[in-house]
């Protein structure tokens, strides 16, 4: 796969020498369990069936009903899509459901598998394999439409994976990316000083890191046994214009209130609605080449 990184500065100016393998072995293992495995449990999901996940994608669907505006699903027909980071396969269902020709890629096993099943189950054209979206394993300019959802700030090197992305675009092609925004509300909760400093750095001083704090990284990710994603990293808006400076558009929005703290008060609906779009979670980015 990939061999040992280059020497990287961090936002703090702190560089630091990283070995890309080691860490795509951490992701390897740690996302082996499907990202959506807690949910399904308490969904009281416990098989694969198609009735089970079909009940998993309404719940997910319904919970960020935001997707179907920023993934163009209804322009996917005979189109050649990748989805980049799979989790427990919603997204990838909805694209193949589109009549898309699908492609998966995900560094882990285990949502590789989850994705071929559905779509052997539904008879949908496409497949998933296993693999780095900083190595991707095809060809330039292969597909019409990327779709990366919350996978790209866990590489540990997302200035890279955004650059795979436009190679992989066809001219003219789009992709929808989310990652996590470093000025969302939570990063004011739980770093203020370091979010303020964020919020003011020079963009173009920006180089990809790993978020090394396990309680901000746990905030976002966890596993069963409790232990946050190997690796995170976060971007305010002008950083990810910045990282995407060789698309010939760049459009981001915010979405995504969480329901810690006071926010459990709020219905969350109303929360992403009026909050959303200016201290959310995630940043939603729509490129095209
Ligand atoms: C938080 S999950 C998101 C899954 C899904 N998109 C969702 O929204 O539910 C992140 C996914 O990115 C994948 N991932 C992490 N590093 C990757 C890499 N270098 N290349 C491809 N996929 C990667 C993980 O294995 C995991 O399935």
């Amino acid at each position: 796969m990939v061999t040992k990184g280059e020497g990287m500065m961090a936002a703090d100016g702190v560089s630091s020498d990283v070995d890309q393998n080691q860490i795509d072995e951490a992701n390897s293992a740690f996302w082996n369990e499907l990202c959506g495995t807690q949910l399904a449990q308490s969904l009281g999901i416990t098989d694969d069936s198609m009735e089970s996940l079909r009940r998993f994608d309404a719940w997910y669907m319904d919970f960020y009903p935001y997707l179907e505006t920023h993934i163009p699903f209804q322009s996917f027909s005979g189109q050649k899509v990748l989805e980049v980071g799979l989790g427990y396969g919603t997204v990838a269902q909805r694209i193949a459901d589109s009549g898309a020709i699908y492609s998966g890629l995900d560094i882990a096993a285990g949502p590789v598998d989850m994705a071929n099943r559905r779509l052997a189950t539904t008879n949908a054209e496409g497949a998933a394999v296993c693999g780095s979206i900083l190595d991707a394993p095809f060809p330039d300019a292969e597909f019409d439409y990327v779709v990366a959802i919350g996978s790209l700030h866990h590489t540990g090197a997302l200035d890279r994976a955004l650059c795979e992305v436009h190679r992989l675009l066809k001219p003219g092609g789009g992709a929808t990316v989310m990652v996590y925004n470093a000025a969302s509300y939570r990063q004011w909760a739980l770093s203020p000083l370091k979010t303020l400093r964020r919020r003011w750095s020079d963009p173009a001083r920006y180089v990809s890191h790993n978020e090394a704090d396990e309680r901000m990284r746990g905030a976002y990710d966890v596993n069963a046994a409790g232990a946050g994603a190997p690796q995170t990293e976060f971007v305010t808006r002008s950083e990810l214009t910045y990282l995407t400076r060789d698309f010939a558009s760049c459009d981001i929005v915010a979405e995504n209130i969480g329901s810690e703290s006071v926010l459990r008060f709020l219905p969350r609906p109303i929360a992403c609605r009026l909050l959303g779009p200016y201290i959310g979670l995630d940043l939603y980015c729509r490129l095209v080449k």
